[in-house]
């Protein structure tokens, strides 16, 4: 069977935008549309706030590049349901030549992610026996597309751990694009992550002047990972949640979601 060229394809869509709009806009605008509308599967305290942004974005696009902007999401989860071993949008990104918008912002090319990956990973007992860990954390202060997560997510599973079972990711940037192509792919991984928008010098973590999204993955495993978080704002917002939007979640995505693994 002939290899899609996925990059291809999402180009021959992303460049009809340039008509009319400008490429780093285009490019911040699908980030956005499609975290906000898997984060918005969940009615959390970001909700509204979030789909209010949703439709003011969408709405600075004229009809037929509205309709254009879900076949860009669609690419990326296709390309990375075919090849869940690379950073995609990271490649994009550089490609396009976005880093010029961007004081030479640059991420790691994969395969050096995925030796760091496999160098740190510390075997077995990091989990169950040993620790009496039931999980496994990870975490990059400065994630940019999320390379490295992505890179660890697969040396888990390399080493036959569930990653999205096993693992919970925790990724912060300074820098809403890069927060937001992690949280992207991530999401389309099935990783259960937290990706934070935030200053990891300054305010690290779960701070509340931090933009947090959590992946639809989280939520539907949040009974497992929610110790993690106790204590900080994020959990106390995400456990104000109303439970029946919960439930009702966690239901029908356990009927819809297609694990990679
Ligand atoms: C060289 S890139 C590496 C990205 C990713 N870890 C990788 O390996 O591809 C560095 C990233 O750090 C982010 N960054 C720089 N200063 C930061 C800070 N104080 N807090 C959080 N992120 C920061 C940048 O926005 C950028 O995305």
């Amino acid at each position: 069977m002939e290899k899609i060229d996925y990059e291809k394809e999402f180009l021959s869509i992303y460049n009809k935008f340039n008509q009319k709009y400008s490429k780093w806009e285009v490019w911040k605008d699908f980030l956005y549309l499609s975290a906000a509308s898997m984060a918005n599967t969940v009615k959390t305290a970001e909700w509204q706030q979030r789909e209010e942004r949703y439709l003011q974005t969408i709405g600075k696009y004229e009809k037929e590049y509205q309709e254009m902007m879900p076949n860009l999401f669609a690419v990326t989860a296709a390309a990375l349901d075919d090849n869940p071993e690379q950073d995609f949008l990271g490649k994009l990104y550089h490609r396009i030549g976005l880093e010029q918008e961007q004081k030479g912002q640059f991420f790691t090319p994969y395969h050096i992610c995925e030796f760091m990956s496999e160098i740190n990973y510390a075997g077995d007992e990091m989990l169950d026996a040993k620790t009496g860990k039931k999980y496994i954390t990870v975490s990059d202060p400065a994630c940019g597309a999320g390379a490295m997560l992505i890179a660890f997510a697969n040396t888990a599973r390399k080493h036959k751990i569930n990653y999205q079972d096993k693992v919970l990711f925790v990724a912060q940037d300074i820098d809403e694009t890069a927060m937001l192509m992690c949280y992207v792919q991530l999401s389309l991984l099935g990783c259960n992550a937290a990706v934070i928008r935030g200053d990891s010098l300054a305010k690290p973590g779960f701070h509340p002047d931090n933009d947090v999204w959590f992946t639809p993955m989280l939520y539907l495993k949040w009974e497992k990972f929610r110790g993690f978080f106790e204590g900080t704002e994020e959990a106390t917002q995400q456990i104000s949640m109303n439970p029946l939007d919960m439930k009702q979640f966690v239901e029908e995505a356990s009927g819809q979601m297609t694990l990679a693994i």
